[in-house]
């Protein structure tokens, strides 16, 4: 997809961070924006300045409250983008959450937050736009932000186990559409290191529903009081993830992989590993 102007995008977690970020390059490229999100308040606040920002170069947005773990707020999110602007060209399955803890620690809400967030959110997201934007016939592009903790273990099995999951759909989806669509419909996976959002607080989202929380070891928790600092330098702007996902629509690029010299290597150790251990796995067609 090249072209953005007059097109409609739909972001999930618009209200903060990359989510507001990618809602507002669309809109400033002229896009018709459905931006959605959990958090009422913040949503507003952020339509309305994204919209009074990029109202010069013709964006427009739509604001639109949605729990995109409930597969209902999807499919009605869906209605409301098509009553609005009548198709769907580029749908960002960005909302996110993460909850630290070991797999065994975490608690049964810690799992089903977590996964209901970041794996059936996209879910969802691919249930009620991908048929439409399939039937229309035009150029689109589909962006699920995973993490750099979907291609390397991190220290949460709940988080690691959703991110590496979206990142092999994302694989999966991108071998479909090169067939279904004949590649008119672009996929790329977004695999970002840290970058500076509001993540280490998402238990501001948390439904009252999942409250019970699960233990977290004292050493992933001095991990995790390190990574929420408000000081941290180590982190992008999530302005220049968003200029690096609309380069990679236009460039039909699948892999966008912004992240640290630290994650950079763990990831190259564990495809290393993955190469031995394929090389020596016995052959089992004779
Ligand atoms: N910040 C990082 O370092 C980092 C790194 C890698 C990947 N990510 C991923 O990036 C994505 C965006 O997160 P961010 O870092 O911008 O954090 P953020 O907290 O600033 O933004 C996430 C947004 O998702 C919304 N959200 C949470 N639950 C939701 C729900 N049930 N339905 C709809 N919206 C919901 C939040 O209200 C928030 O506005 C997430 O998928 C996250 O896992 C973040």
């Amino acid at each position: 997809m090249k072209e953005f102007k007059g097109k409609v995008a739909v972001v999930t977690g618009a209200a903060s961070g990359m989510g507001l970020a990618m809602a507002s390059r669309f809109a400033s490229e002229g896009m018709q924006v459905v931006m959605t999100d959990v958090e009422d308040g913040a949503l507003q606040k952020a339509a309305a300045a994204v919209e009074a920002a990029s109202r010069a170069a013709g964006g427009k947005v739509l604001a639109v409250t949605c729990d995109v773990a409930n597969e209902q707020s999807m499919t009605d999110l869906a209605s409301r983008a098509i009553a609005a602007f009548g198709k769907v060209h580029v749908l960002c399955n960005n909302a996110g959450v993460v909850r630290q803890g070991s797999a065994w620690d975490q608690s049964m809400d810690d799992w089903k937050w977590v996964m209901g967030v970041n794996l059936w959110g996209v879910i969802h997201g691919l249930r009620a736009f991908v048929p439409g934007m399939i039937a229309h016939g035009e150029e689109g592009h589909i962006v699920t932000t995973s993490s750099a903790a979907g291609l390397v273990a991190s220290s949460s099995g709940s988080y690691t186990a959703t991110k590496f999951a979206v990142v092999g759909m994302s694989e999966g989806l991108a071998a479909e559409m090169a067939k279904l669509s004949a590649g008119r419909i672009g996929v790329s996976v977004l695999c970002p290191g840290g970058v500076k959002s509001r993540i280490f607080e998402s238990e501001r989202n948390r439904p009252a529903a999942l409250s019970e929380k699960g233990y977290i070891a004292p050493e992933v928790a001095a991990t995790l009081s390190a990574l929420a600092a408000p000081d941290r330098t180590d982190q992008v702007a999530p302005d220049y993830i968003a200029g690096l996902v609309v380069d990679a629509i236009r460039a039909r690029q699948f892999y966008i992989l912004p992240m640290q010299a630290h994650f950079k290597k763990s990831i190259h150790e564990r495809l290393d590993a993955l190469s031995k251990a394929v090389e020596a796995g016995p052959r089992t067609d004779g």
